[in-house]
C-alpha cells in the first residue's frame, strides 16, 4: 500500500515534471517567436527583472518614509544596543494586529542599507542596529536627512510626477503647476506648514554643507570682508561661515516672508528682497543650491545681479556657488550620478530648474559676463564653484 502510494506519487511527480518541461520549452519557444533579435530566454528574463526593479523603486522610498514616520531609527538608537525584533515591536506605536508585519518592513530596510541585522534561529531574537544612513535619520541629529526625505515624499510633491507625460504634451510651465496651479515657491509662501518643512529640510542640509565648507572649503572665504548669502533661507550656512570668520560681515538675503522674524548676530544680519531685482553689494556672493532651481534665462539674470553687486576680480570680487556639476564621463560612483540625475528630474518637475554639466555652467557664466571659473568637487553630490568677473 505504502509502496503503491509512493510509486503513484513518484509517477505523478514525473508527469508534472514532464508537463512543466514541455510548457517551459513551449513558452521559451513562444518567447523566441515573439522576439526576432535572437535574445535568449535568460536575457529576456533579466530584462524583465530590470523593468520590474525600476517599476518597484518607489517601494524603497515608501519603506524609508514609513520607517521615519514610525520613528524606528530613534527607537533603536534610544535602546542603546542592538535591538531584538520582539523589543522593537513592543516599542513601536503599531496596532496589535500589525506587529507581525514589522519583520517584513525591517527585512526590506536591512536590504537597502538602513539597518544592520544579526540573524537568529528564533526570528523574535534577530537583532537590528543603526547604519550610518539611519543615524542621519535620528530626530535630534543636527545633520539629519529626514526633513528632506519627508518633504520630497509628501503627496504635494509626489502627485505632480503623475502628470509628467501630460506636461510634455502641453505648454504648462511645470508638472507642479498643473496640479497645484501655483509655482513651487508661490505654493510654499501660502502653505506655512509645507514652507516650514521645506525650510527645515534646507537648514539641516546646510548644517552638513556648512561643516564641510568651513573644513575643506575654508580657503574660499579667506581675506573676504563682506559676504551676501543670496537666497540663504534661514541662514544656516551663513551662520557657520560667520562663526568661523568673526571679522567677515555676513548678510542673509531671501524673500521677505522667509527672513521676517529672524534675529542676526554681531556679524550676521538678515535682509528681505527679490534677487531678480537687486542684490546688496559685498566682496563675495554665496549662492547655495539656488541656480539649479531656475532655468538658464532666470539664472543668467540672477548672475548678472550678482556681478553688479561685487567689485572687480583684482579687488577680490567673486561669486561662490554650491550646486551639482554632473559629469557622466568620469569614473565616478554610479549611485552618485544616479542621485544627481534624480535631482535633475526633480528640478524639472517642481521648478523648471536643471542640474548642469560643466559645459552648461560655463555657458551661463559667459552669458552673465564672467571671465573665469573654478569647480572643486568637495561636497559629495555638489561642487564648490568659484566664478570671477
Ligand atoms: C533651495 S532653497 C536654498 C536655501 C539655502 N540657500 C540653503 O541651501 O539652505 C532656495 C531659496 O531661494 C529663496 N528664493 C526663492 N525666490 C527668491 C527670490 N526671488 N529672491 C530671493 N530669494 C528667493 C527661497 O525662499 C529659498 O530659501
Amino acid at each position: 500500500m505504502l509502496l503503491g502510494n509512493n510509486s503513484t506519487s513518484i509517477y505523478r511527480d514525473q508527469c508534472f515534471q514532464d508537463i512543466y518541461q514541455q510548457r517551459k520549452k513551449a513558452s521559451f519557444a513562444q518567447l523566441k517567436m515573439d522576439f526576432t533579435n535572437g535574445e535568449s530566454p535568460s536575457e529576456l528574463l533579466q530584462a524583465q527583472v530590470h523593468v520590474w526593479n525600476h517599476t518597484f523603486n518607489f517601494i524603497n522610498s515608501m519603506s524609508l518614509k514609513c520607517a521615519i514616520q514610525l520613528g524606528i531609527p530613534d527607537i533603536i538608537h534610544n535602546h542603546g544596543q542592538p535591538m531584538t525584533l520582539s523589543n522593537l515591536v513592543a516599542a513601536l506605536p503599531v496596532h496589535p494586529t500589525k506587529t507581525h508585519y514589522i519583520y517584513r518592513l525591517m527585512r526590506m530596510l536591512v536590504h537597502t542599507g538602513f539597518f544592520a541585522h544579526k540573524n537568529s534561529h528564533n526570528r523574535d531574537q534577530e537583532e537590528y542596529s543603526l547604519t550610518l544612513a539611519s543615524r542621519l535619520l535620528l530626530k535630534d541629529e543636527p545633520l539629519r536627512a529626514s526633513p528632506l526625505s519627508l518633504i520630497v515624499l509628501d503627496p504635494i510633491l509626489t502627485t505632480p510626477w503623475h502628470f509628467l507625460s501630460t506636461w510634455f504634451e502641453n505648454n504648462d510651465p511645470t508638472p507642479f503647476e498643473i496640479v497645484h496651479g501655483k509655482t513651487f515657491y508661490g505654493y510654499l509662501a501660502h502653505e506655512p506648514s509645507l514652507g516650514n518643512m521645506f525650510n527645515e529640510a534646507m537648514a539641516t542640509d546646510s548644517q552638513l554643507v556648512g561643516r564641510a565648507l568651513i573644513g575643506e572649503g575654508k580657503g574660499v572665504f579667506e581675506g573676504l570682508k563682506s559676504l551676501v548669502d543670496v537666497a540663504g533661507g534661514t541662514g544656516t550656512v551663513a551662520k557657520a561661515i560667520a562663526d568661523a570668520f568673526p571679522h567677515l560681515k555676513c548678510t542673509v538675503f531671501d524673500l521677505p516672508h522667509v527672513v521676517a522674524d529672524l534675529q542676526g548676530t554681531q556679524n550676521l544680519d538678515f535682509l528681505g528682497g527679490d534677487m531678480f531685482e537687486a542684490i546688496p553689494p559685498a566682496n563675495a556672493i554665496l549662492l547655495k543650491w539656488i541656480l539649479h532651481n531656475w532655468n538658464d534665462e532666470q539664472s543668467i539674470k540672477i548672475l548678472k545681479r550678482c556681478r553688479e553687486a561685487i567689485p572687480s576680480r583684482e579687488e577680490g570680487g567673486k561669486v561662490i556657488i554650491i550646486d551639482m556639476a554632473i559629469n557622466q564621463n568620469q569614473k565616478v560612483d554610479e549611485k552618485l550620478i544616479k542621485t544627481q540625475l534624480f535631482f535633475d528630474m526633480l528640478m524639472m518637475v517642481l521648478l523648471d530648474g536643471i542640474e548642469r554639466t560643466e559645459k552648461e555652467w560655463e555657458k551661463l557664466f559667459l552669458a552673465a559676463g564672467f571671465s573665469h571659473y573654478k569647480i572643486t568637487p568637495i561636497l559629495g553630490l555638489r561642487s564648490l564653484i568659484e566664478v570671477f568677473p
